[in-house]
């Protein structure tokens, strides 16, 4: 098996470089880590979490699945959340989907991949729910692009309603959760205007931000 050198390499050279740059960075970072921001997106190559915002590491802690799902028996993300949440206190949790996203293409049209099927019918679940509004868009790429748009808004109301963001309200612990989506063919974040930062605003917020979605395009 022939070895990944070639990535090792590039890792001393980055490695170096960030050392040149900031002497102290590794050594401070090893003593802990205290991120504003849990990241929840696609686990497309296409779109990595800490270069689309600038951040580096330290300051984004991140959960990636295909299509960006957040379900509430999912114990991986579940896991990702709680530590964010309860232990380093992130202030905000991003929810950011991306345009042209393979697996809501596929869950879109329905196409039969293998054991990922099962995933995607979240997206599924989505798209029925938001059924009339599809069938309203001519041609499929817009239409994909709006399920992107629907799912996004859909996994933040997700992570509103779970028990660790629900309790850090209950507390007054400052959260807010953000609906975000990424553009592949110009690299840019538009933000879905769906905030929410109290278990009171989520319906009205919701609304909003399906009626925002509608009126946009
Ligand atoms: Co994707």
């Amino acid at each position: 098996m022939k070895s990944l050198q070639h990535l090792i390499d590039r890792n001393r050279a980055w490695a170096e470089a960030v050392n040149r740059r900031d002497p102290d960075f590794f050594e401070r970072l090893a003593q802990q880590q205290s991120p504003q921001y849990l990241w929840i997106g696609c686990s497309d190559s296409r779109v990595p979490a800490n270069e689309i915002v600038g951040l580096p590491p330290g300051e984004l802690f991140v959960h990636r699945n295909v299509a960006n799902v957040v379900v509430h028996t999912d114990l991986n993300c579940l896991t990702v959340m709680q530590f964010a949440v309860d232990v380093l206190k992130v202030r905000h949790i991003i929810v950011c989907g991306h345009y042209g996203c393979s697996g809501v293409r596929a869950a879109l049209a329905g196409e039969k991949i293998g054991l990922s099927d099962n995933w995607l019918r979240h997206v599924q679940d989505v798209r029925e729910r938001h059924s009339a509004a599809l069938a309203a868009i001519d041609g499929a790429v817009p239409r994909a692009s709006r399920l992107c748009e629907f799912n996004v808004i859909e996994q933040v109301t997700h992570v509103c309603q779970t028990s660790i963001v629900r309790e850090a309200w209950d507390r007054g612990q400052p959260l807010a959760i953000h609906g975000w989506i990424y553009g592949l063919d110009n690299g840019l974040v538009r933000d879905l205007e769906y905030t929410v930062s109290a278990g009171g605003e989520v319906g009205s917020r919701y609304a909003a931000a399906l009626d925002n979605l509608t009126a946009a395009r």
